[in-house]
């Protein structure tokens, strides 16, 4: 089974809406869609925004479906500028830029009890969900995606948070979604689509752009799972 987690309702539409023989299943405060595309098992859950929604999706998937593998689809904002609006990114690893016991002697975004700073996502998916981005018509970016419980709007916090992490692209969930897969050994990838510059304009561009971007990533989340799912 392929488990799919969006944050926002846009984000997931596409997806949802061709899933065949659907069931709504309520698990707390999470609604998981269940069933299939092209005959492949799926589950699917719009998470909410932040990281604690999405690591709460994430643990309640894993524990309830054991998918086999969790993809993360959405929008994000461009760090670097070699990205461009609606360009693809998939995640080499992500970071979780808000995570500072930096005063504890500790470098910034480094997780404890885990010791990790980046959460690697799965290589071999990652690569096979990146020849599905291209099989739709997009050439995706393989890249580091820092996320934090903000949106980013500002062009000095956007600078910081690429030098200190060496990220390209920042969200508000992925790297919570690769935390909690990565404690319960559940293989992740991160497929998200460019809709803003997390800078000053990001907070025009972001509502324009969120519903192309969103199908964007969701066209290449279909094509993985008719290719690879189970
Ligand atoms: N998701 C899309 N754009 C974003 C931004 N600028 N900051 C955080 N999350 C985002």
């Amino acid at each position: 089974m392929t488990g799919i987690i969006a944050a926002m309702k846009t984000e997931l539409e596409l997806i949802r809406n061709k899933l065949d023989n659907v069931t709504e299943e309520k698990h707390g405060g999470l609604v998981f869609y269940r069933g299939s595309y092209k005959g492949k098992e799926t589950v699917a859950a719009i998470c909410g925004i932040g990281k604690v929604y999405a690591s709460m999706c994430a643990e309640a998937m894993t524990l309830l479906y054991a998918p086999d593998v969790i993809i993360n689809t959405g929008v994000a904002g461009a760090l670097s500028d070699k990205l461009h609006m609606l360009d693809c990114t998939v995640a080499d690893k992500c970071v979780q830029y808000d995570m500072d016991t930096s005063p504890l002697g500790d470098p910034v975004g480094f997780v404890s009890g885990i010791s990790k700073i980046y959460f690697p996502a799965d290589k071999d998916l990652s690569d096979r969900f990146a020849e599905c981005c291209k099989k739709t018509g997009k050439e995706p970016v393989v890249c580091t995606v820092a996320s934090g419980d903000a949106f980013v709007a500002d062009t000095k916090k956007k600078k910081w948070i690429s030098k200190e992490f060496g990220a390209s692209v920042c969200d508000m969930e992925s790297a919570a979604i690769a935390h909690v897969c990565t404690v319960n050994g559940v293989p992740f990838i991160i497929s998200r689509c460019i809709s803003d510059g997390a800078d000053d304009g990001a907070k025009f561009d972001f509502p324009t752009m969120c519903g192309m971007a969103a199908d964007i990533s969701s066209n290449a989340v279909l094509e993985f799972i008719e290719r690879y799912g189970g």
